[in-house]
């Protein structure tokens, strides 16, 4: 396994040295593999403590109470972290894939950076990999790896799953790069992607970029090889969402918080402080809610959680201050002093306090301007029986969430109507609307996304016939 987020972090406060899991779908489902298959997981090391808790070579046992499979970790000096992090994943990779050219920052030193950090973290991996073993690549840090390492392990499985949107090639053909880029993923036996669509741009600039490739809806022959491309929309532990939300001691707690605020309704927001997620547009459209719908004023409040993220790129400190102008507006304009309008929350907040607010909000808005898939819809319907979703068509999610009530992010009037239906809809309407995405969230989990790239990758992970089923129950009995 290759990521760029690694699954175990040290980090050295006060008290010591704490090891922490990052929150995060992915981790959850495919540490309970790794611990089975016994693997090696290749990482950037980005903890404060990483380096004085690995050996020499970067290598750690996790989980470390009961050790199964090795942690590898890749260290980045701090140009590294800003050229191939900061720099080529988020500011050319990232705006473009999310249709934000005009913020690219087309940096050749970017690009020489991320070359030599994709070649660091082969490397590491040729170290690692034996001839028979299956090498999983996650996320756009990594498009250079699949033929990298195809150069060297011609016989290895080798896949990516590419977890944001891809599009298309009008738009992805910014990229000066881009050829290197499509031919690196096209080292891989498979590439996953969210949606349909995706995988559909992904066929498209292959096509454009290398006419003497061969190409179908779903695979790819290009110099001798085929590479399968299929979409695995990814999913939530919704049990483990349930199970989390139903404790007795957060249902109390929710319940205290609840009756602390003092209105009828509330609406949710929780998002990266990404200029992807659409919060700008979504606090205007509250704004012309109450502008035009004053029988609401004192009685709806709009919570938006805003997680710091990425702060040392320039656009999203200037989001973040517009976004933070903009709340200050519009608080001051319809602000009561029994009443606040937008209650703004700019720090990362701990898992049991986002499931509380999920369970009290009336209404989620999850309304990104373009997103790969968005987890928060899946979330707040896992959690929440009894509310509304209202969601943008642009996010991947959209796909299967259909019976949401759908918006479009740009629509500042179509967000108004939406926020209008949903606030009015009775307890039974509400209940029938969240009965089908509840059920599609449930069935369409983590695991089964897990099982289906699986199975789609012919991976029996040095198991025989069942491996995949087992896996699955064997994560679900190690959470
Ligand atoms: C997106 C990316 C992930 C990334 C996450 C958080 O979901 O697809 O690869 O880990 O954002 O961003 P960060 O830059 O903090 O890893």
């Amino acid at each position: 396994m290759v990521s760029n987020r690694e699954p175990y972090i040290h980090e050295r406060n006060k008290k010591g040295i704490r090891c922490k899991m990052p929150v995060g779908g992915l981790v959850a489902a495919i540490d309970p593999v790794m611990q089975r298959t016994r693997g090696v997981w290749i990482a950037w090391g980005s903890g404060n403590a990483d380096v004085e808790t690995a050996d020499e070579k970067g290598r750690i046992l996790v989980p470390e109470d009961d050790p199964r499979y090795t942690l590898r970790r890749v260290w980045l000096d701090p140009k590294e972290v800003n050229e191939y992090y900061y720099g080529f994943s988020n500011r050319i990779i990232w705006p473009v894939c999310h249709l934000f050219q005009e913020k690219a920052r087309l940096l050749p030193e970017y690009w020489e950076t991320y070359k030599r950090v994709n070649q660091r973290f082969a490397d590491a991996t040729l170290e690692e990999a034996r001839p028979d073993d299956h090498i999983w690549i996650q996320d756009v840090h990594f498009t250079l790896m699949p033929a990298a390492l195809r150069e060297e392990l011609p016989g290895n499985n080798i896949a990516l799953f590419w977890h944001i949107p891809f599009p298309p090639w009008e738009t992805f053909s910014c990229i000066p790069w881009r050829k290197e880029i499509l031919g690196g993923m096209l080292g891989a036996d498979l590439l996953g992607f969210h949606t349909a669509s995706y995988v559909a741009n992904f066929l498209g600039a292959v096509k454009k970029e290398f006419p003497e490739a061969q190409v179908s809806t779903s695979a790819v022959r290009y110099r001798g090889r085929i590479t399968r491309v299929r979409a695995f929309p990814i999913g939530i532990d919704y049990n483990k969402y349930r199970e989390m939300s139903s404790k007795d001691s957060l249902r109390r707690r929710a319940g205290q918080l609840r009756n602390k605020i003092s209105v009828q309704q509330i609406i949710l927001g929780v998002d990266r402080l990404d200029y992807t997620k659409g919060i700008l547009n979504r606090l205007l459209a509250f704004e012309k809610f109450l502008d035009t719908h004053p029988r609401y004023l004192g009685k709806v409040s709009f919570i938006q959680v805003a997680s710091p993220t990425r702060s040392a790129i320039s656009e999203y400190r200037e989001m973040k201050q517009h976004i933070e102008e903009t709340v200050g507006r519009v608080n001051g304009k319809f602000q009561r002093p029994q009443w606040t309008p937008i209650i703004y929350i700019n720090r990362h907040m701990p898992g049991d306090e986002i499931l509380m607010l999920y369970r009290i909000a009336d209404v989620a808005m999850v309304t990104p301007i373009i997103d790969g898939m968005n987890l928060v819809a899946k979330e707040y319907v896992a959690v929440n029986d009894n509310g509304v979703l209202i969601l943008s068509e642009f996010a991947g999610a959209s796909e299967e969430m259909d019976s949401a009530i759908i918006v479009n992010p740009y629509d500042l009037d179509g967000m108004v109507k939406a926020l209008e239906e949903a606030l009015s809809m009775t307890p039974e309407e509400r209940a029938r609307n969240m009965e089908p995405l509840r059920e599609l969230v449930k069935e369409h989990d983590i695991f089964w996304w897990l099982s289906s790239f699986l199975e789609e990758w012919g991976v029996e992970l040095k198991m025989d016939e069942g491996a995949v089923d087992e896996i699955v129950a064997g994560t679900r009995r190690a959470r």
